[in-house]
């Protein structure tokens, strides 16, 4: 504590040469540092026209940078601010990892209390905009689009998970994070950033520390935070790039509101074809659209343990590995643990058609207590301190 003050006052001291600073205190010498003044040139002072987005971590804007890139800024919530060392630790992490399918990290922004990343700007927006958007794009996902965009949130997941060292969990893995760059290249986005968050913030929103319909029961219950749960958020995600559908929607008729449910109801009655995307026209292989649905199941089972890893999933889908049907176990479902009281609601989000709201609120340790409530918003909110647990 000491030593991070006498950090602090020493930046402090020296704001004038600030950047080179911190550069050389940490030694963050492949990371860009940007001043705030350069961050508000480039969003033209944070303006509202400029802004792309807001997330559990604070607001994202459209800039252009000094060199001409364009960039999304993302400008953290007091919430998340972390001290310089916590977060520059982080920032070393996540700008050391490089893969086709993530999101370029450029750099940041550590002035005063001002914690900002700057990552490269993906022009295709998100696959939640877009593919399960409410029809504003003009992007026309066919199935060759669609099995790409699979198979390359596959591998960077897989490269997350097993060739980073140490690996990273992302933790909220949900299609707002993936993003898609003019060639619809898939780019996960978000990787690294669940660890910004101060350890004692422990009322989170699932915006951070995953989505509802994402989130593996292990995880949203016990709080057991393994890459086993990524590997559930995935498999739900794939479901709804083949289908085209939202983990949930209350409008429909009940039986069909959730998707993984419908999965496997159709897996047991051996029509899941039933469920790809109409928009498609019949324009699909269907053997190969009902693997992916079967790798989307074997992903989301109920024991973490039976779920594939990352890599295996990547050669399942690309055909490299047979799916062995027998192993395939009903999906873990939240519902199954908890009365979920959902409600439909008007469209509280004209960029989704997803349309379930709630407000969620329960602890981790104690399930008795668990109380879900409906209500307007379409965050919820969970009281728990999920550990990392590297054994799984
Ligand atoms: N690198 C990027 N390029 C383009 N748009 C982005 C980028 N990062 C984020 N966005 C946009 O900003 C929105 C908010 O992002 P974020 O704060 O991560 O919240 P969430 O992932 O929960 O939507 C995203 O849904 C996306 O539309
Ligand atoms: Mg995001």
């Amino acid at each position: 504590m000491t030593c991070f003050s006498f950090l602090f006052r020493r930046r402090l001291d020296s704001s004038t040469n600030q950047p080179f600073e911190v550069e050389e205190e940490f030694g963050i010498h492949n990371v860009k540092l940007y001043t705030y003044k350069e961050l508000r040139s480039a969003t033209e002072d944070f303006s509202l026209a400029n802004k792309i987005g807001e997330g559990g971590f604070g607001s994202v804007y459209k800039g252009q940078l000094k060199n001409g890139n364009l960039a999304a800024i993302k400008v953290l919530s007091a919430e998340s601010r972390q001290g310089v060392k916590e977060f520059v630790t982080e920032i070393k992490v996540i700008s050391e990892v490089e893969h086709e399918n993530l999101v370029k990290l450029y750099g940041c922004c550590v002035e005063d209390n001002h914690r900002i990343l700057v990552y490269n700007y993906l022009e295709n927006n998100s696959l939640s905009q877009t593919l399960l958007g409410s029809g504003h794009s003009n992007i026309q996902f066919n199935w060759k689009t669609r099995s790409k965009i699979c198979i390359g949130i596959a591998r960077g997941l897989a490269f997350l998970h097993e060739e980073v060292k140490p690996y990273i969990v992302h933790r909220d893995i949900k299609a707002s994070n993936i993003l898609l760059d003019k060639d619809l290249t898939p780019k996960i986005s978000d990787f690294g950033l669940a660890k910004l968050i101060p350890a004692n913030m422990t009322h989170v929103s699932t915006r951070v520390a995953g989505t509802i319909g994402y989130l593996a029961p292990e995880y949203a219950i016990r709080g057991q935070l393994t890459r086993k749960a990524d590997i559930y958020g995935f498999g739900v995600l794939l479901i709804e790039i083949v289908s085209g559908r939202c983990n949930t929607n209350t409008q429909l008729p009940v039986g069909e509101q959730y998707l993984l449910e419908q999965t496997w109801d159709l897996y047991e009655r051996r029509a899941l074809v039933g469920l790809v995307d109409i928009s498609l026209n019949g324009d699909f292989d269907p053997e190969e659209a009902c693997r992916f649905l079967k790798i989307g199941l074997l992903c989301t089972q109920d024991t973490p343990k039976l779920r594939p890893s990352m890599s295996s999933v990547v050669k399942m889908l690309t055909g490299q590995k047979v799916i062995d049907e027998k192993k395939i176990t009903k999906p873990g479902l939240i519902s199954d643990f908890m009365d979920l009281k959902v409600r439909s609601s008007e469209k509280t989000k004209s960029e989704s058609k997803c349309t379930s709201s709630y407000n969620a609120t329960f602890s981790s340790d104690n399930l008795d207590n668990s109380t879900l409530s409906s209500g307007t918003s379409t965050s919820a909110t969970m009281t728990f301190n999920p550990p990392y647990d590297r054994s799984v």
